[in-house]
């Protein structure tokens, strides 16, 4: 009887990625107006990035969720406050874009990382220069998980269709992403590593 409650019990982390990813995307394409599949596609790259880069795999494995899971504090929120009748719910947290980092960090607290990476979701949109969010941290307080995930959300992100714009190619994403690397907001190393290692994609 107790076998069978644990084995009921057993827990498995991928197929629940499956499921908050899915959740993700149905909730992303309500923001964007379009389907992007942003979280997935992310891990994706990220993978392709880890995998040329050499990572080990524990590294690829905690990269690849973190990915899934970094926007999860805007999704789950809007989430949240529509299951709750907030009509305004989708301009409160664009507005208040700065909180998502916070509270995606504390959805994942306990998530069970194989290589401990440490506040990538709180620090995915700080900059080098200080000018990011949500607590302005310089180049010297963002280790390179924070950087690698920062460069990866804005390349993905450029890479996708918006109400308003087309998606990027690949050779246009870099070239914003090298503006930026010039205006001291992004990591030069792992942009260019993203320009030679995923040109393949476009
Ligand atoms: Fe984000
Ligand atoms: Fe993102």
């Amino acid at each position: 009887m107790q076998g069978m409650r644990n084995d009921k019990m057993v827990f498995d982390i991928n197929e629940f990625l499956q499921a908050i990813s899915n959740v993700l995307d149905v909730i992303e394409t309500d923001i964007f107006g379009v389907p992007t599949n942003h979280s997935k596609r992310l891990a994706c790259v990220t993978n392709r990035l880890a995998h040329a880069l050499n990572f080990s795999t524990d590294m690829k494995y905690d990269l690849a969720a973190l990915s899934i899971l970094h926007d999860n504090g805007a999704s789950l929120k809007i989430l949240h406050d529509n299951l709750r009748g907030d009509a305004k719910a989708k301009q409160n947290i664009i507005e208040s874009s700065k909180e998502h980092c916070r509270i995606g960090e504390s959805n994942i607290i306990s998530f069970p990382f194989l290589t401990s990476p440490k506040n990538v979701i709180l620090y995915h949109h700080e900059k080098l220069n200080g000018m990011g969010y949500p607590r302005g941290l310089g180049a010297d307080q963002l280790d390179f998980n924070s950087r690698l995930l920062a460069c990866l959300d804005i390349y993905q992100a450029l890479g996708e269709i918006r109400p308003y714009r087309e998606a990027m190619t690949h050779d246009e994403s870099i070239k914003i992403m090298r503006r930026m690397v010039e205006d001291g907001l992004i990591d030069p190393e792992i942009t260019e590593d993203i320009a030679q290692q995923l040109k393949t994609n476009n």
